[in-house]
């Protein structure tokens, strides 16, 4: 496996992911959390980061156990930091080197530069620039503004680079990474869903042997794979609970369970509708909704714990971008503090173990994990949907009338992306029902009913997004049916803001 030290660049969980792509396992550490199974590491990549080599917030990392004792690729920051502090030079730069800028030296015959030759297009994002080579150091590549874009050290297996190898828009920053993972460090390739599939449940066999689990599915694509992994592994010992919270898409709650049934789970459905929505009763602010639901759910969720006898963990869906700890500006990995309020009062189900076998693994990753095991595209391929549903999509205070026309305008909406084959083109697609009434002909009737915005956007990770340009026609058969068929709907308006400044949902 390959080491990551994270100086806390925007882009090193990307190094991770194109590493990944590879089918080679790996893992994101601050750069002053050395793991202790250093030797358990083939290889290092140090990342980017927002700091200078050259200011008082040097972040200084202890290499002296790699360093010319395994093969090390220094991107960025790294590759500054290993000339300031190696005889070489860092300097600001003269002229701007962000974005696009190709290689327009390529030394030849190199296997880090193997496949790779001058013209190839490289992302650049840096304000410091390397003026002088560290000691030993040979020059392996530059770009018109960047003479030393590249290099490697005489006698070490270390390589740097001054570009992003792990953006996209580096052209050919795969093969450079293959170059050196596999040319160079020789680690193998053998990460793949199928051995992560084989390898995890063997590890749950050994973890769990004859204990009792218990696990909330939601629907998503998460919790679900989560399941079927452990399934594998303890079969009826794992004990999945559905919750009804009454915020769900129409009919979603009655088909999902079908669904996981079908897949041979152990599943208890638990409508628990009326709770929830009686807890939102006269609630419109949109943090005390999150609340209301949040604390419905664990109410409901731990009085069906207490039902299985004996149970002993609690599984959960959290994947890798959860848990991986983030170092800070200021160079300290800030602790990722969890918010275990109030301890003394924990509902039980809480003071369970708890196992989480997808942490390793990124959001693309866990689908491809579910295709290997056989799971419906219908499941791995569902966009993601808020935990606390509808009730953040019902602008202000809701009540059980408002829940059901939405549940009407999502589902023609839903049905016909489905329809005209775009579902799978969207990263997330709903209904937002707005507080507003405006005035509409019916008729001879002036009407006065409630305006619905619809949204659908393109994201990789829901932390930026953009509208999606859905056809004109798509968009005007879908109002018309919504109006025509949701009563108490006159209006149908689209949004086309993006995120950011907007957000995804409304509340
Ligand atoms: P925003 O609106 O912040 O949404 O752009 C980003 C992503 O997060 C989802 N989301 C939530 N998911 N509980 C959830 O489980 C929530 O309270 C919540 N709020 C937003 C949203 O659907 C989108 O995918």
């Amino acid at each position: 496996k390959v080491l990551i030290l994270d100086f806390g660049s925007q882009y090193t969980q990307l190094i991770a992911r194109r590493v990944r792509e590879l089918n080679i396992y790996c893992e994101i550490h601050p750069f002053n959390k050395i793991p202790t199974d250093l030797d358990s590491f083939k290889s290092v990549i140090l990342s980017g980061s927002p700091n200078s080599v050259r200011g008082e917030d040097v972040l200084h990392p202890d290499l002296s156990e790699i360093r010319g004792k395994k093969p090390l690729l220094a991107v960025c920051y790294g590759a500054q930091y290993l000339a300031h502090f190696s005889g070489g030079e860092v300097a600001p730069s003269n002229t701007r080197e962000y974005g696009r800028a190709n290689l327009s030296f390529v030394k030849d015959n190199e296997a880090f530069f193997s496949g790779i030759s001058k013209g190839s297009q490289v992302w650049m994002s840096h304000s410091d620039t390397i003026k002088q080579l560290p000691t030993n150091g040979v020059l392996l590549a530059s770009t018109h503004d960047v003479e030393n874009a590249a290099y490697k050290i005489e006698g070490e297996q270390t390589y740097a680079i001054q570009f992003h190898p792990e953006v996209y828009h580096s052209t050919d920053g795969k093969q450079l990474l293959e170059n050196f993972l596999v040319t160079i460090a020789n680690v193998e390739q053998d990460w793949t869903p199928q051995s992560f599939v084989e390898e995890t449940v063997d590890a749950l066999k050994a973890q769990l042997g004859n204990d009792k689990v218990v696990l909330g599915l939601s629907g998503g694509v998460d919790s679900s794979v989560a399941a079927i992994l452990l399934h594998k592994a303890i079969g009826k010992n794992l004990y999945c609970i559905f919750v009804n919270n009454g915020l769900l898409r129409k009919n979603e709650f009655e088909s999902v369970l079908k669904q996981y049934e079908g897949m041979g789970l152990n599943v208890k459905g638990v409508d628990a509708s009326a709770r929830f929505l009686d807890a939102l009763e006269d609630v419109s602010d949109p943090e005390l909704k999150r609340k209301a639901i949040g604390r419905v759910f664990i109410e409901v969720f731990d009085d069906e714990a207490h039902l299985i006898e004996d149970v002993k963990w609690l599984a959960q869906g959290t994947i890798y971008p959860d848990v991986i700890e983030s170092v800070s500006a200021t160079g300290g990995p800030s602790a990722t503090i969890k918010s275990h309020h109030n301890v003394g009062g924990l509902p039980d189900f809480m003071k369970l173990k708890i196992v989480e076998p997808l942490k390793a693994l990124f959001k693309d990753e866990v689908r491809r994990v579910g295709a290997s095991m056989g799971m419906d595209k219908d499941i791995l391929g569902r966009h993601p949907f808020p935990g606390p549903g509808l009730a953040i999509r019902i602008l202000g205070s809701l009540n059980r009338e408002n829940v059901r026309i939405l549940q009407e305008v999502d589902a023609i909406f839903i049905d016909n992306l489905k329809a005209w084959d775009l579902y799978d083109k969207v990263w997330q697609a709903g209904a937002i029902l707005l507080p507003v009434n405006s005035v509409g002909v019916m008729g001879d009737e002036r009407t006065y009913e409630k305006c619905v915005a619809l949204r659908a956007v393109e994201s990789t990770d829901g932390m930026t997004a953009d509208w999606v340009n859905l056809p004109y026609e798509f968009l005007q058969k879908t109002s018309n049916e919504i109006i025509n068929k949701v009563k108490g709907v006159n209006r149908v308006v689209y949004d086309i803001s993006s995120k950011p400044p907007a957000t995804i949902e409304w509340e």
